[in-house]
């Protein structure tokens, strides 16, 4: 099919807290919090009524995942073995929502870079994981402190959100309904990781990065033309929270473990990997792509193993870090905004003709590619 209107990536923008966890400090609380129930319950583990919890390690922490440290937004409530949770002074309904707030500097990095005044952008996708509130939607707060003229929704993907962002703004653009749009992925995980879980305390991190996709009519000489993108789902309860506004929180289920991220890890690599690889390889053929031929992979970032053998399948060798870029080394899996970070700080040094590959997947399960090529 012809466009008249051809979708770009006109620029990026990223926000990182300034507090960081080391592997080191999050065990050290963790084991903390260890003794303290073991000490708590230590009538009722030796007469078998409870299970005694084991520590976490450093060393199977990095070995696992690849992560060794995270940002977070608010590292002593997290490490507090009282809380283990992010807290901060609740704001009134009249100051700018923390979520709100981050979404705001990583797209104003996003606009400044592109040269772009808030008011030619027409519309705003809040694309994450988690919201922090049902209503009114992050989108159109984040369209109001930017000073937008036009309409913003939220939408959620889990950890495809991003890419499903960009590719319902292309479509936009595509249809000749929007010229420039914002997706924004404020991704505050530290809200629904289980920081007293050892399978799963060491994964997430906090971040929020900004998409501006354009009309190539308008965008900056420099940009990333969007070749294609391709969004897939198949449901699977191996990633799940059963968190959400029916079953408000009760004396009982305060904070039961099923109402924060749950999942059969060692399934969803094993699944995942081959339905993402397949799915990179068929959408590169439809394009006429040569996969093997791409100067980069943006792949989303939640394991190290899983990248590696994605990336080896695409390219057909294992990648090198010049191919296929981390960052979950100092930022966990943030989520939907894994691989926007990712290209972020990994796309500068391509030349103008160069074919990439953003790419995420996660829960849902969810798989969302954009194949991109560097003009100008
Ligand atoms: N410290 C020390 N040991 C730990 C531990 C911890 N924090 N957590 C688990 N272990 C132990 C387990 O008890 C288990 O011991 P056992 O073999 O004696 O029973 C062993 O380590 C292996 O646990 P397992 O959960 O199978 O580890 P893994 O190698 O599969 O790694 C993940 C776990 C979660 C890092 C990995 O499966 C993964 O990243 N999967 C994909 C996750 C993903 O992408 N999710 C998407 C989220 S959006």
């Amino acid at each position: 099919m012809e466009y008249t209107h051809c979708p770009v990536i006109s620029a990026t923008g990223l926000f990182t807290p300034a507090e960081s966890i080391s592997n080191e400090e999050l065990v050290e609380s963790f084991n903390r919090y260890v003794e303290e129930f073991n000490a708590a319950n230590a009538a009722a583990i030796a007469a078998g009524e409870v299970e005694e919890l084991q520590p976490s390690s450093v060393g199977f922490i990095e070995k696992a995942s690849g992560i060794k440290s995270r940002h977070v937004m608010a590292k002593a409530a997290v490490l507090d073995t009282a809380t283990m949770a992010p807290r901060w002074d609740e704001r009134g309904d009249d100051e700018l929502s923390i979520m709100a707030e981050i979404g705001v500097k990583a797209a104003r990095e996003a606009l400044e870079r592109a040269g772009r005044k808030p008011e030619d952008v027409d519309a705003v996708l809040c694309a994450a994981s988690n919201m922090q509130r049902p209503y009114p939607a992050m989108a159109i707060e984040i369209q109001q402190a930017l000073g937008i003229d036009g309409f913003g929704f939220d939408m959620n993907v889990a950890c495809s959100s991003a890419t499903f962002g960009i590719q319902t703004a292309a479509d936009y653009i595509r249809a000749g309904n929007a010229r420039s749009v914002l997706v924004v992925s404020p991704e505050i995980t530290s809200g629904h990781l289980n920081w007293r879980d050892r399978d799963s305390h060491f994964i997430f991190g906090d971040v929020a990065t900004a998409v501006l996709v354009e009309d190539s009519a308008m965008a900056p000489a420099e940009h990333w033309e969007i070749l294609g993108t391709r969004l897939k789902t198949v449901f699977s309860n191996n990633i799940r929270n059963n968190f959400g506004f029916l079953n408000r929180a009760t004396p009982e289920t305060e904070g039961t473990a099923d109402k924060l991220f749950v999942q059969e890890g060692r399934k969803v690599f094993k699944e995942v990997v081959p339905m993402v690889a397949q799915m990179i390889v068929d959408e590169a053929e439809r394009l006429d792509i040569d996969a093997q031929g791409l100067r980069r992979l943006w792949l989303h970032q939640a394991n190290a193993g899983m990248n590696r053998l994605i990336a080896q399948r695409v390219l057909g060798h294992e990648a090198s870090e010049d191919e296929s870029p981390t960052v979950l080394d100092t930022y966990g899996n943030t989520s939907s905004a894994g691989s926007i970070i990712a290209f972020h700080k990994h796309s500068e040094d391509l030349a103008a003709g160069d074919k990439g590959l953003i790419c995420s997947f996660g829960a849902g399960y969810s798989a969302g590619t954009v194949f991109v090529e560097k003009v100008g």
